[in-house]
């Protein structure tokens, strides 16, 4: 056992090194603010953490929108809240999707109820917003929902204002997925003009998974005010939230250790820097790109699309993508992502996010990969990888 392994009722906890598309690894301070003492949900001193948090989020986005909070509950609840607050039954949705979480988009806005038209691009695509344009002329949405970056295939979504304004010359709400870029690649939610932003606290914002920040213009939130019935779920109700972060006024019992945590993550992020820290994002994930590349293999992003935090790495066809995540896991301790959807068994997802994306992580997991794929058969030239990498950091 090494000394960083801890022992838990069910046993021996391995120490992994989180590489995959999330959870991310924290940074030991994250990992400090969690056992400080708990405090209520409503004491004075829990309230000012909020307000920091607040204004932490307002930096990550890029906004002055006055409702951004952090929702309790991942990624995931910060997609229901978008669509459920924005969203009411027999209302048309226009969904753009570029993969795995953009069809999830036009699931649960089917399950609200909404008619939904599905803009889609191939996976390993961008949205083409011409495309988009045509559908959302015709059906004149509430909303236009789409992803910005797409973890399933490590694209970024491009056109972002333009994707605004076509939405809002129909009068559209636009909801913007950000889980997988907030904090590690460019998003700009007032330059942009996104209506409704939500994110995860678990990947590039270097928090751990339970908190999903949002952010809401003015006019949604007079779109909320000015509904005709109100929204199905009380506990993702921006309304409800915005008193309780606002105006606090009891909501739900907020888990103190996880915004102890996420205030911690953001005040890493503010002293880095919001554009230094999409640059580290940005110089990692080209590292492990060009030593990839050396490898033989390739990512599915095309080169203008790359979402920085996430790569697709599509394996030799006799390669068994199992085989070599199985391979990472147990020979390095290293934990990366099989592929989805029709990605599955022929790429593994690296990510390199918030704490993770680090120089040292790069070299760890190019040489990890040489061993395993060497061990699988599959002829690689020893140390081209690595250092291919390292003229990516010498250059
Ligand atoms: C783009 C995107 N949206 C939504 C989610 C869902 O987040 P969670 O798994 O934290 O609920 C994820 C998670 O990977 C994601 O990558």
């Amino acid at each position: 056992m090494s000394v960083t392994e801890e022992i838990t009722a069910t046993g021996v906890l391995p120490r992994r090194l989180l590489l995959g598309p999330g959870p991310s690894e924290l940074d030991p301070e994250v990992l400090r603010a969690m056992t400080r003492p708990p405090l209520g949900h409503l004491d004075p001193a829990l309230l000012e953490i909020l307000a920091d948090v607040q204004d932490g989020l307002r930096e990550a986005f890029r906004t002055g929108y006055e409702v951004t909070l952090a929702l309790s509950g991942t990624g995931t609840s910060g997609m229901q809240a978008s669509l459920a607050n924005t969203i009411e039954p027999g209302d048309s949705v226009v969904v753009g999707t570029i993969g795995y979480f953009g069809e999830r988009l036009v699931e649960m806005a089917e399950r609200l109820g909404a008619r939904v038209t599905r803009v889609s691009a191939g996976w390993g695509e961008s949205l083409d917003p011409d495309l988009l344009r045509e559908a959302v002329r015709r059906e004149r949405p509430r909303v236009v929902a789409v992803v910005h970056g797409e973890t399933a295939t490590g694209v970024a979504q491009g056109s972002m204002p333009e994707i605004a304004t076509i939405a809002h010359e129909a009068d559209a709400l636009l909801v913007v997925d950000s889980v997988a870029s907030l904090g590690g690649h460019p998003v700009n939610v007032d330059e942009w003009g996104v209506d409704v932003c939500y994110s995860g606290s678990q990947k590039a914002l270097g928090a751990p998974s339970g908190m999903a920040p949002i952010t809401a213009s003015e006019r949604a939130m007079e779109r909320l005010r000015g509904r005709r019935s109100p929204v199905s779920s009380f506990y993702l109700d921006l309304g409800l939230l915005a008193d309780y972060w606002i105006g606090h006024k009891y909501h739900h019992t907020i888990s103190a250790p996880l915004i102890y945590a996420l205030q911690a993550a953001l005040g890493i992020l503010r002293s880095e820097g919001l554009e230094a820290r999409w640059r580290r994002h940005e110089r990692n994930y080209l590292a492990l790109r060009a030593g990839l590349e050396a490898m033989g293999l390739s990512v599915v992003a095309p080169a203008d699309r790359v979402l920085w935090t996430v790569a697709a790495v599509r394996l030799p066809e006799k390669v068994d993508a199992a085989r070599v995540q199985r391979g990472l896991l147990e020979g390095h301790d290293i934990d990366v992502a099989g592929g989805l959807g029709p990605l599955r068994g022929k790429v593994i997802r690296i990510g390199l996010m918030g704490y993770g994306s680090q120089q040292r992580f790069v070299l760890l997991i190019l040489g990890a990969l040489e061993q395993v794929l060497r061990a699988e058969g599959y002829a690689v030239t020893p140390g081209a990888g690595l250092s291919k990498a390292m003229a990516v950091y010498e250059g």
